[in-house]
């Protein structure tokens, strides 16, 4: 008889309204305010709204919030790891009061959810990346995607969900907490362990989760988290390749829409609730579970809190190593002294396919190599972005265009050359020069960038760029796809100005133009760029040479 686990804290939460209210409320949407989620926000409103992560009726209020940050758990003392926010503008906000709507659209218009705010107020966000992840600095991912992507209000508030935001892809499987909870009933199953996956799934993986299944009598569901807007197909093929490799009867897969907070404890135990309120009994954790580090300073309380709170049991594993010479995988502490191991970690991994080197059968399955093959082709044949950045004069559209010959004298690659005064002429006619113009000028950039890159094609792009947060928001779009290389043009401003080619510096220092890039405005300079070139005293050739060389030593270019 299947064995029902309660949802945390008893009840599982149904946000969604129906019958008259769902069409009194779709009526009332039309005279409201609305914001527009982001894809993030979406993903934690369809959890919200599906009850995956009960108690929680709507976005959490400060008091909530503080005592998240500080201790892991609600105002009223319940574990809770992770602040569950709405982030909105100061233009959304201003329109907004407490007691008031809000309704909230998905990318396309649709009305999702109603939000009626009971607090409004600009977050410290430094202060909550210190308490999470221990530092406050975007060198930890989890910092960067909070401090860079983050609007600057929160919103709190209960939550009433109209329409469950749509996936237009693989929908079989994609549940919510209440369907799975049915699927589970239905086939018999008691105990159903979760396996989390952020990566493909490979023997060793495969390995760890059956026994995991077996110590615990339990049917297994893999559980990996797949956030929209992610290159997440061929990951999710490559999911339903292993499948095939578990027993039928006890192994299901379905997908989790959620983004990684790389938060440490703090998000398995996210992860352990929201697999408890979708009905499993079990959770498999190990150490390359959330595998970034993060200075915490309440995990021995969290797990404690865990272990009286939760339903769910969090059962620690070691990821099994390889003995070739017994052919087989053994758990690190039953290994024989002196005993060899072949080990090849995600890094190993991905450098054999960047070089198009053979991928033992003792690592992955065939099927699941070569599903990663295809969304992921050797280096010399992936999408590459040249991302030059420098001050006006430092020399880069000079640089780009001579790498650009180069480039085309060697051939059979698809190039695109995005030089800083092109697209202002061309995409960014309508743009000044003030922060907010200049990053939507680079976001534009990085866009394009980012498309040439996904269809394997070579994008140049030189322009100033002068703020690191933009430069790391194209990086990330383009490093979904593909290569990204950053070349700072380190050209000191005296040179720049001495030479003065476009006479711009002169009317600059006479106060004639305004928020000029090293005169009256900032330039960041990149704190780690792959290629610093200083064009002081060497030649255009040269420059292009120092990237070429970067290019044939990473094995970019044939
Ligand atoms: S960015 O800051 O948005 O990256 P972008 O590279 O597109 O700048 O444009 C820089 C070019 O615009 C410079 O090379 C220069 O010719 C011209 N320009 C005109 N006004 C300014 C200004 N205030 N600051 C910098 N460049 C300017």
């Amino acid at each position: 008889m299947a064995q029902n686990i309660p949802a945390y804290q008893g009840e599982l939460i149904n946000l969604y309204v129906d019958g008259i209210e769902y069409s009194k409320l779709r009526e009332v949407a039309q005279s409201l305010p609305s914001w527009d989620l982001n894809l993030r926000q979406q993903s934690v409103i369809e959890l919200l709204m599906s009850g995956a992560l009960s108690p929680l009726r709507g976005f959490m209020g400060q008091a909530d919030y503080q005592a998240v940050l500080d201790k892991g758990q609600l105002a009223d003392g319940s574990l809770w790891p992770l602040p569950i926010m709405l982030d909105v503008s100061d233009k959304c906000a201003e329109e907004l009061s407490a007691g008031s709507q809000l309704v909230l659209r998905d990318l396309e218009g649709v009305v999702i959810a109603i939000l009626t705010i009971d607090e409004i107020w600009r977050p410290d966000l430094k202060a909550e990346a210190k308490a999470i992840y221990g530092i406050d600095t975007p060198s930890h991912p989890g910092v960067a995607a909070l401090l860079d992507y983050s609007n600057p209000v929160y919103l709190s508030g209960s939550v009433q969900g109209l329409e469950a935001p749509a996936h237009h892809s693989f929908k079989h499987l994609r549940y919510s907490p209440q369907e799975m909870r049915q699927q589970f009933s239905k086939l018999t199953w008691g105990n159903v362990i979760a396996m989390h996956a952020t990566q493909p799934i490979h023997r060793a993986e495969y390995k760890m989760a059956l026994q995991a299944a077996l110590d615990n009598n339990a049917n297994l569901m893999l559980h990996p988290l797949v956030a929209e807007g992610e290159q997440y197909h061929s990951r999710v093929r490559c999911y339903q390749e292993v499948l095939k490799y578990f027993p039928g009867q006890t192994t299901l897969l379905a997908l989790l829409p959620l983004v990684e907070y790389h938060a440490g404890l703090r998000e398995q135990i996210l992860h352990a609730i929201i697999r408890q309120n979708y009905g499993c009994t079990h959770m498999i954790t190990w150490d390359r579970y959330a595998a970034v580090k993060v200075d915490s300073k309440i995990d021995n309380h969290l797990m404690k809190a865990a272990q009286e709170q939760l339903d769910i049991k969090l059962v620690s594993y070691e990821l099994p190593v390889y003995v070739e010479a017994r052919s087989e995988y053994v758990a690190p502490s039953m290994l024989q002294t002196g005993e060899a191991v072949a080990t090849i970690d995600s890094n190993d991994f991905y450098h054999r396919l960047d070089r198009d080197l053979e991928v033992p059968e003792w690592f992955s399955f065939p099927e699941v190599v070569s599903e990663v093959r295809s969304s992921y082709p050797p280096l010399v044949c992936r999408g590459l972005t040249l991302f030059f950045t420098g001050l006006s004069g430092s020399g880069k559209s000079t640089i780009a265009n001579a790498v650009l010959a180069k480039l085309l004298e060697i051939g059979g690659r698809h190039m695109t050359l995005l030089d800083g005064d092109v697209v202002r002429s061309h995409l960014s006619s309508e743009l000044g020069f003030s922060k907010e113009h200049r990053n939507i000028n680079i976001r534009r950039i990085g866009y394009v960038a980012s498309e040439i890159t996904k269809n394997g094609g070579i994008a140049i792009c030189a322009p100033i760029a002068p703020y690191a947060s933009l430069r790391r928001e194209v990086r990330d779009m383009i490093t979904k796809y593909g290569t990204f290389v950053e070349i700072h043009v380190a050209t000191p401003l005296e040179v720049c100005e001495a030479r003065d080619r476009k006479g711009l510096y002169a009317l600059a220092r006479a106060g004639k133009i305004k928020e000029f890039t090293g005169i009256s405005d900032p330039y960041e300079e990149p704190e780690m760029p792959e290629i610093v070139i200083n064009t002081d005293g060497i030649s255009v050739e040269e420059a292009a040479q120092q990237v070429f060389h970067y290019l044939r030593k990473e094995r970019l270019i044939d």
